[in-house]
């Protein structure tokens, strides 16, 4: 097979296989021993140095490498690979002995004492330097050593911070943005309860007990925070670049984490990778859609699986094992979404700490006679034979669902109609939509190109940025689809309403004027009956009291005293259509409107396949690759119909019907 031109490292042109681990809780006799078990599991790359600070730096003036370049050698002398890590994420105890303001202060403002991890403040200059001296220490000694494929800096960033440094930095920052303090009141509505600021040094974080309730000063500070942490990667990611421009560099995200805008990460890094940790009932589309966000994070490059657990976690309420072949069904849901990688936390259980329960490939047995141990040898193998077959393939979609996390924050912080205005939810429960029908989506944001799509899909798009009206009006003139839903085009940028109504800017391609916004109780419904006689449908949460002004009306609500008023209405705007949905529709109306959308567009999956399994495809630049997986628990059959596929798994030829045992997969190319 021709050697893939999109590898991350020309070095490890491969699905990389392995994970994190820490040889620096285990003496040596045991790091032999896992250099022979990673080889019979088909481990390929290893993380290593997450949190090895104190091993590394014991004390300020001194420098303990050695033990790491005995690691990497034996990574190397084994033919793994190694993705560095900075130890930046936790601290050692005599940094905050010495340097009292590298660690953080919470909501109270007061800081904390040392423990934990992501204990720093990201503010602080001496946390700033130490963290870029060890990086660059790392980058010195090892940027040329050859089982190092990646930089890993950090880990999972989350250090909000209210110290005064901070507050010191957030003042600075709103200077450079309002420029006046007249600017700034006016922009966040500061004569409400006589909250007008006269004195930029009157300025706190949102402290608890202190001013929380002014939403444009707490969209701000998400943003500040964002930027803050953002500047610590970026000052170590720099040093390292310089000394070793020719390895990527990353840190490792966390999904739908609402305190950091992993948008403007992504700007930053290199490859994205995150660490994708469901919980026993999160449903394969909800997992789907964090897939397809981190993709869509650097607009459809492939990322990383950089952390999974092999069998269970041990921080959720219960921790309920993988199921046998979930754990391989779930990896290659990743890979058919854009995961170059399948990696575990944790390679070896520790057997102190608060993650000695956690799961891992070796148990606290140490044994390989395990079903955890079989279950990932038997992928590793897999992942051997898959070689570079599936590397650096892109998922083509028509369909852009929006997301966005200053929108995320400022429609969480509004209060009122509901307490809960569940925004990830929603999102995800559109998304679901189109899963469910096998048409792949990706994940845009108010910035993304959106010309490249077909159907745009809002939900709960309360804060419309400039420009992002002008673009959804190009894309419905040219023929596109746009569909938002109720509290959509309600604030501006720095949270103030929009004057003329609502959905603000968005109106003129809706052709809807939103009146009133009703909110219903748990257990409360009302009905969405099409205008055309198709059937109705249960909604509820909320309801829009609209009207139409130049939309067609596709629906009208079934009762209460808004009973005839529309709930889904139809804008034709220059050869496409805008749609407003006004009520929390049920599963089925978004399936059946959603559906007929898709039809419309000539979209279709790629294989019809029975409920709940799954048909993605990865484009590489030889050919498209078909991942079908049996997200069920019983065996199912997929109709091939007349054509020819072979097994890019077991190189067998597939025809006719394709058998696939309860959460099976199946991985395969169209032959001719
Ligand atoms: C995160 C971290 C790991 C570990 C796992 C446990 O993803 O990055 O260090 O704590 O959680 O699930
Ligand atoms: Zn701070």
């Amino acid at each position: 097979m021709a050697t893939s031109n999109n590898a991350f490292s020309p070095k490890a042109p491969f699905l990389w296989h392995g994970g994190d681990y820490n040889p620096e809780q285990w003496p040596r006799e045991v790091w032999q021993e896992d250099f022979r078990l990673m080889q019979q599991t088909g481990v390929t790359v290893a993380t290593v140095g997450v949190f090895s600070w104190v091993s590394l730096q014991p004390a300020e003036d001194r420098f303990t490498f050695e033990w790491l370049d005995e690691v990497l050698d034996g990574l190397h002398a084994h033919g793994i690979k190694a993705i560095l890590a900075t130890p930046s994420a936790a601290q050692p105890a005599w940094m905050s002995q010495q340097y009292p303001d590298v660690l953080k202060a919470g909501e109270s403002g007061l800081r904390n004492p040392h423990g934990g991890r992501t204990n720093y403040c990201p503010n602080s200059p001496d946390y700033r330097r130490l963290s870029g001296d060890i990086a660059r220490r790392l980058a010195e000694r090892y940027g040329q050593h050859p089982a190092v494929i990646l930089w890993h800096i950090s880990n999972e960033y989350d250090s909000w911070c209210y110290c005064e440094t901070c507050a010191a930095r957030f003042r600075e920052w709103l200077q450079a943005k309002y420029g006046t303090l007249d600017e700034l009141n006016q922009r966040w509505w500061t004569a409400f309860w006589s909250h007008t600021y006269t004195d930029w040094a009157q300025i706190q974080p949102p402290l608890k007990g202190g001013e929380t309730l002014t939403h444009g000063l707490n969209v701000d500070y998400f943003r500040f925070m964002t930027e803050s942490q953002i500047a610590c990667y970026r000052n170590e990611r720099d040093i390292i670049r310089a000394i070793t421009p020719e390895v990527p560099i990353t840190t490792n995200l966390m999904g739908a984490y609402k305190p950091l805008d992993y948008r403007k990460w992504a700007a930053e890094m290199d490859i994205v990778t995150w660490d994708c940790y469901p919980r026993p009932n999160t449903t394969p589309a909800e997992i789907a859609f964090m897939h397809d966000t981190h993709r869509g994070l650097k607009d459809g490059q492939p990322f990383l699986l950089m952390e999974q657990t092999p069998s269970s976690q041990n921080w959720q309420a219960i921790n309920a094992l993988k199921r046998p072949g979930v754990l391989r069904l779930w990896s290659y849901l990743a890979v058919a979404h854009g995961a170059d990688s399948v990696l575990y936390f944790q390679w070896r259980r520790g057997r102190g700490g608060s993650e000695k329960l956690h799961g891992a490939v070796v148990e606290h047995s140490g044994r390989s006679d395990t079903r955890v141990f079989r279950e990932v040898s038997q992928l590793g193998a897999e992942l051997t034979h898959l070689g570079d077959a599936v590397l650096g393939g892109r998922v083509r979609a028509k369909v852009g669902i929006l997301f966005d996390w200053d929108n995320w924050h400022a429609l969480e912080n509004a209060i009122g109609p509901v307490s809960e205005k569940q925004y990830y939810a929603t999102v995800s429960k559109h998304y679901a939509a189109f899963y469910r029908q096998n048409i792949a989506v990706d994940v845009v944001f108010p910035e993304s190109d959106l010309s490249q799509y077909q159907i745009v899909v809002a939900p709960m798009l309360y804060m419309v940025k400039p420009g992002l009206a002008e673009k959804v009006e190009g894309l419905v003139a040219n023929g596109g689809s746009f569909v938002t839903t109720f509290l959509s085009g309600i604030v501006d940028e720095t949270d103030l309403a929009f004057e003329n109504g609502y959905p603000g800017p968005l109106s003129k391609v809706l052709g809807v004027h939103i009146e009133e916004i009703d909110a219903l109780y748990p257990g409360q419904a009302n009905s969405i009956v099409m205008a055309d006689g198709s059937g109705t449908f249960t909604c509820g949460r909320l309801a829009d009291l609209l009207h139409a002004e130049g939309a067609a009306v596709l629906a009208t609500y079934g009762s209460d005293f808004y009973a005839g008023m529309p709930v889904v209405t139809r804008n034709a705007y220059g050869s496409g259509s805008a749609y407003y949905l006004g009520s929390d529709a049920e599963p089925a109306f978004l399936d059946t409107f959603y559906g007929g959308l898709v039809k419309g567009y000539g979209l279709q999956a790629e294989l019809d396949a029975p409920q709940g399994v799954e048909v993605s495809v990865r484009h590489t630049a030889r050919q498209p690759v078909i991942f079908v997986l049996n997200h069920n628990a019983t065996p199912v059959t997929v109709d091939l119909g007349t054509r020819h596929f072979q097994s890019l798994l077991t190189d067998a030829a597939l025809s006719g019907e394709l058998a696939l045992g309860a959460y099976d997969v199946q991985i395969m190319v169209e032959t001719i």
